[in-house]
């Protein structure tokens, strides 16, 4: 097993770019199973989770060509319409498949999703969803059969403006009969460029971006070429990386209208920040200060950035407190942090974390994703050699993380 290895106290100085966003890849790659035709995709980061998706496309009958970050999708032959159960243990958004396969043959049989353990992560909101749309829900042996006759569009009000859900109803209703109107729903980024993709697809969609999206079913979907969108977390990552190392670095190929929640926490942590047209700029402070963040679903600050900006606040003057409010299991990043010299305690959801001069490096491991993105920065802060272990979590959604860093000054590799 692979491990990251990370010397500490290096001053991060430079250009980083960021690569194509994973959380607007995977409901889009599954989007070309809609029109039975080709795709091209453009901006696709090579991280495990676009290759375990392009993997279950390949297995269910799609023709998949992959030259760097462009991606062609054939997927006039699609023979299957089950989900394996090993792949989709894989990752959490190999539910977004379901609405895909759906959408176009009006039959899917998958099992629970994997992803993160980063709480319960229900998907009774999908499946409430789907029943409205007139599909027919049967479970056996922890398989999920879902199939109709026809996709009726309709009115959905989501309990919770969940991504996957919203994008999951999207998927299933733009070839459908009529109209579908999803209310309380999420406001993400990616659901706007997945949305996109879709009307250049020839869907008729509206609303994306707001809480209430329209979708008038169409027949037929057509050929795409799209490039997907710069992926905000991994931007938001690399800002806090300069941040916690007292650097002065510029994100290129961002959208920074995407990420004013973080860029707003830093600069109240004390950082000048520069935003340009698809660049940011940021010079850390000597010492940062404390800040308090609650993490909301969007435009609020994103719970993905929950556990990077927790540990850049462990190094912040003062005591900062932060509230998880969309996932309860987010903060088992804090007890690794604690094992680096930090003060931090957990309160229900709620941690008070009062910032120490510097961590110390030791052995850490990736408890999720974020997590370990989390750990690699408190590495690159800290003094001496820290070692992150569990890396096949931040190799699910970060491109080359270790080598970007490296360009602007860190010194971190990968030992086997
Ligand atoms: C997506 C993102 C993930 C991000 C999250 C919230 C992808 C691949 N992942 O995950 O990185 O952290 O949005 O911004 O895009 N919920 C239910 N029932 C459901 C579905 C969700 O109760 O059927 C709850 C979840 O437990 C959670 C909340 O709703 O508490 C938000 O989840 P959701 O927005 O669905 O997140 P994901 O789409 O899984």
């Amino acid at each position: 097993m692979a491990n990251y290895i990370i010397e500490g106290g290096k001053r991060l100085e430079g250009e980083v770019k960021i690569s194509g966003s994973k959380n607007a890849s995977l409901p889009i790659i599954c989007a070309s199973i809609l029109n039975g035709k080709k795709t091209k995709l453009y901006n696709v980061p090579d991280i495990h989770d676009t290759q375990v998706t392009l993997k279950i496309l390949r297995y269910i009958g799609c023709k998949v060509k992959k030259d760097n970050d462009k991606i062609e999708i054939d997927s006039r032959y699609i023979t299957k319409k089950e989900i394996p159960e090993d792949l989709m243990h894989q990752m959490r958004s190999t539910v977004i498949l379901a609405g895909a396969i759906l959408g176009r043959f009006k039959e899917v049989t998958f099992s629970y999703p994997g992803g993160c353990d980063i709480g319960a992560r229900p998907i009774d909101l999908h499946l409430k969803s789907f029943k409205k749309l007139g599909i027919n829900i049967a479970e056996n042996y922890g398989f999920i059969r879902c199939s109709c006759d026809k996709i009726v569009g309709t009115n959905i009000d989501l309990d919770f403006p969940s991504v996957g859900a919203t994008e999951n109803i999207i998927l299933a209703s733009v070839l459908a009969e009529g109209k579908t109107v999803i209310t309380n729903a999420a406001r993400e980024p990616e659901i706007v460029d997945l949305v996109n993709m879709l009307k250049k697809m020839g869907a008729i969609i509206s609303g994306e971006g707001t809480n209430i999206i329209q979708i008038e079913g169409v027949k037929e979907l057509k050929e795409v070429k799209y490039r997907i969108m710069p992926d905000r977390i991994e931007t938001g990552t690399f800002l806090c990386a300069g941040a916690i190392t007292g650097g002065k670095i510029k994100v290129t190929n961002c959208i920074p209208e995407h990420i004013v929640p973080i860029t707003s926490k830093l600069e109240e942590a004390g950082c000048n920040i520069l935003i340009e047209k698809n660049s940011i700029e940021l010079k850390a402070p000597t010492r940062l200060k404390a800040v308090e963040l609650k993490t909301m679903p969007y435009p609020g600050f994103p719970t993905d950035m929950q556990s990077i900006f927790g540990t850049v606040l462990s190094v912040s003057k003062g005591t900062s407190v932060i509230t998880e409010n969309i996932f309860e299991n987010r903060f088992k990043y804090l007890a690794e942090l604690k094992r680096m010299g930090a003060k931090n305690k957990q309160e229900g959801n709620v941690a008070i974390i009062t910032g120490v001069r510097r961590l110390s490096g030791t052995n850490v491991k990736s408890t999720d994703l974020r997590g370990g993105a989390a750990m690699i920065l408190a590495g690159l802060n800290a003094k001496g050699t820290t070692t992150v272990t569990n890396i096949e979590y931040i190799l699910r959604g970060y491109e080359n993380i270790d080598k970007k860093l490296n360009k602007i000054g860190a010194n971190i590799r990968i030992e086997e």
